[in-house]
């Protein structure tokens, strides 16, 4: 049965058993309105851990608009019937009260890695990710925390985390789910037009053929540039950034023998798409 905990108190006390036990648990952070790449973490959760947590926080630290926290999708009855198909053992869902409660003054900043592309375009943002994310594995107790390669610097962002802070948490990067014609699952995809929706998989397509054209020797600048005109010419309004980077320090990089990535944000019908592919 998947138990819905609303509070720090009553997640401690289960917890507790659970530890007694022996057993060790998987975290899966989430923010709700949970899709397939949501479930993929769920799962591979399961298969490692005999105790999973998904927890469900629109984590209000780590968004820079006001309006966009709004109009973030929220769907918990939906969600919870999700993750019980799934076998998830417990949803935490705790109200901000329940996780900045009055006199919260600390924040966890990561350097480095928090800084270029997400960083500069969302200032603050990793901020509050990495505070939410610190504080999810601290209620937890977390073993194990499963994080989506779709939002790769995030990934990185945490990995640096745990490591410079000495957390006992093994972070898991895991695939990234995509629909039948490339485009990443995301949350914020519902918010597209049906218009936009058609036309939406051009960014991976475009950051995948750039990725093939450097791999066969083009250079990154042209790679990228005619990625871009791809994204414009199908009708994106803006693209923020396209860049090829070292896939974990998100450094500029033109040393090929490092893994390296190319990342993508761009606008299209008013919605901000993300999305990275290995180089
Ligand atoms: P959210 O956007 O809800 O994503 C929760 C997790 O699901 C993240 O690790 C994300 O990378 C992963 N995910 C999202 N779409 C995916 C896809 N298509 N394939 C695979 N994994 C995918 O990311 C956050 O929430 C928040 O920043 C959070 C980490 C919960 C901190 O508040």
């Amino acid at each position: 049965m998947t138990q819905i905990i609303r509070t720090v108190a009553d997640l401690r006390l289960i917890i507790r058993g659970w530890k007694k036990a022996g057993e060790s648990i998987g975290v899966v952070p989430t923010m709700g309105a949970l899709h397939e790449g949501h479930l993929s973490l769920a799962r591979a959760a399961k298969a490692d851990c005999p105790r999973v947590i998904t927890t469900i926080f629109v984590n209000p630290m780590q968004f820079g608009n006001p309006e966009d926290l709004k109009k973030y999708p929220r769907s918990e009855a939906a969600d919870v019937a999700l993750l019980t198909t799934v076998g998830v053992d417990l949803v935490f869902i705790p109200q901000p009260e329940e996780v900045y409660p009055d006199g919260f003054v600390t924040t966890v900043s990561v350097g480095g890695v928090s800084e270029p592309l997400e960083g500069r375009m969302r200032p603050g943002h990793f901020d509050g990710v990495a505070t939410v994310v610190t504080k999810l594995f601290g209620m937890t107790e977390a073993d194990r925390g499963y994080f989506g390669q779709k939002d790769w610097q995030q990934l990185q962002v945490v990995q640096r985390l745990v490591r410079d802070l000495n957390l006992p948490v093994t972070v898991v990067g895991c695939e990234t789910i995509r629909e039948a014609d490339g485009l990443a699952m995301s949350s914020r995809n519902v918010r597209l037009t049906s218009d936009g929706r058609a036309k939406a998989g051009v960014l991976f397509s475009a950051i995948t053929a750039g990725a093939d054209d450097i791999r066969a020797g083009q250079s990154d600048r042209m790679a990228i540039r005619e990625a871009a005109e791809k994204l414009r010419a199908v009708g994106f309004d803006r693209v923020e950034y396209i860049e090829l980077r070292d896939a974990e320090t998100l450094m500029p990089s033109d040393d090929p023998r490092r893994p390296r990535r190319m990342l993508a944000a761009a606008w299209l019908d008013g919605v901000r798409l993300i999305d990275n592919i290995p180089v």
